[in-house]
């Protein structure tokens, strides 16, 4: 292995770039405008009502212990439908806002750096009760699901762009994960971009105890093809672009 590389993609994970950003000059403290919360919609795009937290029925209240103590990767899952209940639950425990909203921050069930929350999660839903299959996106804001769009053969194009790689073709849904980087890098510079790869890990524990919970098993997938999967959700690669998956299904 090239030494200069690997020093280079070393560096990547080292907090050393704090002490060379001057913070005085991030976009946050020029007074630009806070980035939006949530990636804007069309105020006309079909928008699904999610089960929201206090009216689930049917979501099984395990221990913390039990489902720490259980949690592993899961790639077999069984054919069958995962209810809008469960899906709320799941988008809630890995994105859901709690609290309050002040200044362009609004705190949700993961933690974040600077409470900058740079991700959106979009769903490509296979086999949801009740639910076209599709690619969707998570509205924390309202908790909602946005419809995407349809996409013929998503399960064959899923699988192909996390190179072959089967379970996303078998789970009843897949989350995607993508990275808006200037929400982070308007306060942070060229530091937003280490803790947005941290942040994604809390966002993917909380899949997995979530999953542990409702009987049914999730696998994260950091393997993928970075152009196909940005094709396959439609978004530009630069500005926003897919940064970590995870299959779900029934076990
Ligand atoms: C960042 C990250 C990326 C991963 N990528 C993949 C992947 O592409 N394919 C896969 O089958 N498993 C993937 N995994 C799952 C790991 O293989 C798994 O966590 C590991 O083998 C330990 O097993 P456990 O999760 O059951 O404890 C990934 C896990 C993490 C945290």
């Amino acid at each position: 292995m090239d030494r200069d590389s690997l020093m280079q993609y070393r560096y990547f994970l080292k907090d050393s770039i704090r002490k060379k950003v001057d913070f005085s000059q991030t976009d946050q403290n020029r007074g630009t405008d806070v980035p939006p919360i949530e990636k804007p919609y069309q105020t006309d795009a079909v928008r699904i009502d999610l089960v929201k937290p206090g009216d689930w029925r049917d979501i099984a209240k395990i221990d913390l212990t039990a489902a720490i103590g259980r949690r592993r990767s899961r790639r077999i899952y069984r054919k069958e439908t995962l209810r809008l209940e469960e899906v709320s639950f799941l988008l809630w425990a890995t994105q859901g806002v709690r609290g309050k909203i002040v200044g362009g921050h609004a705190y949700r069930t993961v933690p974040s750096a600077g409470c900058r929350h740079a991700l959106e999660t979009y769903l490509a839903i296979l086999n949801v009760e009740g639910m076209a299959s599709g690619i969707y996106r998570y509205l924390p804001l309202s908790h909602q699901l946005l419809y995407e769009f349809s996409e013929e053969q998503l399960a064959d194009k899923i699988v192909d762009a996390v190179f072959g790689q089967p379970y996303p073709g078998n789970a009843a849904l897949t989350f995607i994960w993508t990275a808006i980087p200037y929400r982070m890098e308007w306060r942070y510079g060229l530091a937003a971009h280490r803790v947005i790869a941290i942040d994604a890990g809390h966002v993917c524990q909380n899949l997995y105890l979530g999953c542990e919970a409702i009987g049914a098993g999730t696998c994260a997938i950091g393997a993928y093809d970075q152009e196909k999967m940005d094709r396959l959700l439609r978004v530009d690669g630069e500005e926003e672009f897919a940064v970590y998956l995870a299959s779900v299904g029934r076990v």
